[in-house]
């Protein structure tokens, strides 16, 4: 086996910009089953196939391996709430997303920008995924643009376009991964970084940091809030969560930082150095305060407080 360091692949995998679909089946007894994929792609018109590659490590795997119908639903932009929950809620996703059935009692989720509902053509084992073609055997298109996603994060062509106006303002979650007496950092040309992604319009902050440390296979359970502060235009806001890390994969992309070293590490902003000097210092006896502000100044409160 080809020794890569799996993290700098899977990065590399991850600059390549797809949409997002949602796949969905039925299990032997009929319970629906349904996870959020990237790796959709058309194959081949005559006759009209397409492939999704389900990883060994979905519940739903053996659901998929076997399965005689599947369907594909491509995601609308503004439809990151189901790609959330595909990606991540445990309990019923179906209870959660609207969405009908085809003809073959196989979900599709509504509002989506292209569903198609296909017969098993093969499905072909290839490492740890499935490479599994469908035979397209009804299809339908809605309107509209698609979710993109890119290096870990959502975006929307709508979205991008408001990102580059300077007048409009972002909204950014992250998340303070401890995981043992360290904290999961991502490396980047100009020092580390926390997790974080841009907020979805329609999503709550935690649901979209679940899904994005689902996606780079990190089991995490998420605390309070730890800070939040308008960056030095005032065009971006910063909310931060704490989060303690259960698992970590080797391929998550991000480097365990001893907390004891989180003074002197070089981050990519210095308002997120000095949040997480503050961090280590509190991280000590685990007597976590709340900072609100801008960059530069705000107020730290302790979380008995009524804010
Ligand atoms: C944008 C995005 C794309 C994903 N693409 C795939 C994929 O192509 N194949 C896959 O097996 N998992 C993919 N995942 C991860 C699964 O959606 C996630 O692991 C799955 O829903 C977990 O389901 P489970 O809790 O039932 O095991 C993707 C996640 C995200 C957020």
């Amino acid at each position: 086996m080809t020794d890569f360091d799996a993290r700098k692949l899977r990065s590399a995998f991850g600059r390549f910009m797809t949409g997002v679909t949602v796949v969905t089946s039925r299990t032997q007894d009929g319970t629906p089953v349904g996870f959020t994929a990237n790796s959709f792609t058309s194959v081949s018109m005559d006759p009209p196939l397409l492939l999704v590659c389900p990883g060994r490590f979905l519940s739903s795997y053996r659901a998929f391996a076997g399965c005689e119908r599947f369907a594909v639903s491509i995601l609308a932009e503004g439809q990151q709430e189901a790609a959330t929950v595909f990606a991540s809620s445990k309990g019923d996703r179906f209870a959660q997303i609207a969405h009908s059935v085809d003809g073959h009692g196989v979900p599709l989720i509504d509002g989506a920008i292209a569903q198609f509902s296909c017969r098993t053509h093969s499905a072909t084992e290839a490492g740890d995924h499935l490479v599994l073609i469908g035979e397209v055997t009804d299809f339908e298109t809605g309107e509209g643009r698609g979710l993109g996603y890119a290096d870990g994060a959502f975006f929307s062509l709508g979205l991008e376009r408001a990102a580059r106006d300077p007048s409009v303002r972002r909204n950014m979650c992250g998340v303070i991964p401890r995981y043992l007496d360290q904290v999961l950092l991502e490396p980047t040309d100009q020092g580390f970084r926390l997790p974080m992604i841009e907020t979805p319009a329609r999503m709550g902050l935690r649901d979209a940091l679940a899904a994005h440390l689902a996606d780079r296979r990190v089991a995490a359970d998420l605390g309070p809030v730890y800070s939040v502060y308008e960056d030095q235009s005032g065009n971006t806001h910063y909310a931060w969560i704490l989060a303690d890390a259960t698992a970590v994969e080797a391929s998550s992309g991000l480097i365990p930082v001893p907390v004891a070293d989180l003074p002197v590490t070089r981050f990519a902003t210095a308002a997120m150095g000095r949040m997480m000097a503050r961090y280590a210092t509190e991280a000590a006896t685990r007597d976590f305060t709340l900072y609100l502000g801008d960059a530069e100044h705000g107020d730290i409160h302790t979380y008995s407080e009524r804010l």
